[in-house]
């Protein structure tokens, strides 16, 4: 308890799946937590049962980050982290990718994690320093046909954070920048995956855990004990690095 105790973070994409295990895990571990997401029924929910702040935003918007961190600045007084998690995971390969799905795709993932990084660090510099964390994923590091915009996205993701933390060293801003790249963990983007690529409604099954278990797919958890340790004091000398949560699954 407490590992985070009182730190301002915004996690985007708070509403489901890993973005809500962030916030949850954060809350109770101390942080002042900023949920955000484009469903905001989810999402005042959630932040009602935690204790946390939402506010209604779709990260692929300029002006929508701005609002943010005005919005933070005011009530809160700094930005110590922010968790760049908002995602979409269309399935499409490199032959039936339209353009719309590739520009939506680069316009979350890529500009929302780039405006996200610029607000945050712009607050940041204000307070001393700071964490970002940017969710990119194993499709950064391998090739998966299926996920055509996605593995680009999350690869610019990767590429983006190890730019930005280098300058942020350079400039002595102690702002730290760091990306996670999970393999298969159950969410519902994981589960429509499995839908939808191999037939398995993982949530329908009888015992969903055992199955999981099985399929060698990870919990929201496993992922939100990294985020923690990256907004956390224990982590003040890892900047740059690419924390891959799979597994062993691209170890081979
Ligand atoms: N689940 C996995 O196995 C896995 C693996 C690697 C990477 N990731 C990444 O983790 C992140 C979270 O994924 P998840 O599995 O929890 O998915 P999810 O679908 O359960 O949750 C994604 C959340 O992002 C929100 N969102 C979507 N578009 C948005 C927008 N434009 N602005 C704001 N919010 C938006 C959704 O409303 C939803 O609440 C994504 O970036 C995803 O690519 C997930």
């Amino acid at each position: 308890m407490g590992r985070v105790q009182d730190k301002v973070v915004i996690v985007t994409g708070a509403a489901s799946g890993l973005g809500e295990a962030d916030a949850r895990l954060l809350a109770t571990e101390g942080a002042t937590v900023i949920m955000t997401d484009i469903n905001a029924e989810a999402g005042e929910k959630i932040a009602a049962e935690i204790g946390a702040t939402f506010f209604t935003q779709d990260v692929s918007d300029e002006t929508g980050w701005k609002d943010l961190m005005t919005m933070v600045e005011k009530e809160f007084g700094r930005l110590d982290a922010l968790v760049n998690n908002a995602g979409i995971a269309v399935i499409a390969d490199i032959e039936n990718t339209s353009t719309a799905v590739w520009r939506r795709t680069m316009g979350i993932h890529l500009d929302g994690t780039f405006w996200g990084c610029q607000s945050a660090i712009e607050l940041m510099k204000k307070s001393g320093g700071g964490s970002i964390i940017n969710m990119s994923s194993t499709a950064a590091l391998v090739g998966i046909p299926s996920y055509l915009a996605y593995s680009a996205a999350k690869g610019g993701i990767r590429a983006m954070t190890k730019a930005i933390a280098i300058h942020c060293k350079q400039q002595k801003y102690h702002i730290r920048c760091n990306s996670i790249h999970p393999g298969s963990i159950s969410t519902p983007m994981v589960h429509h995956a499995l839908k939808t690529l191999v037939g398995v409604d993982i949530t329908k099954q009888a015992d969903s855990e055992k199955t999981r278990r099985e399929m060698g797919i990870g919990e929201p958890n496993d992922v939100a004990y990294m985020v923690v340790y990256l907004v956390s004091e224990e982590s003040k000398h890892v900047t740059g690095t690419e924390m891959v949560i799979d597994n062993g699954d691209t170890a081979v």
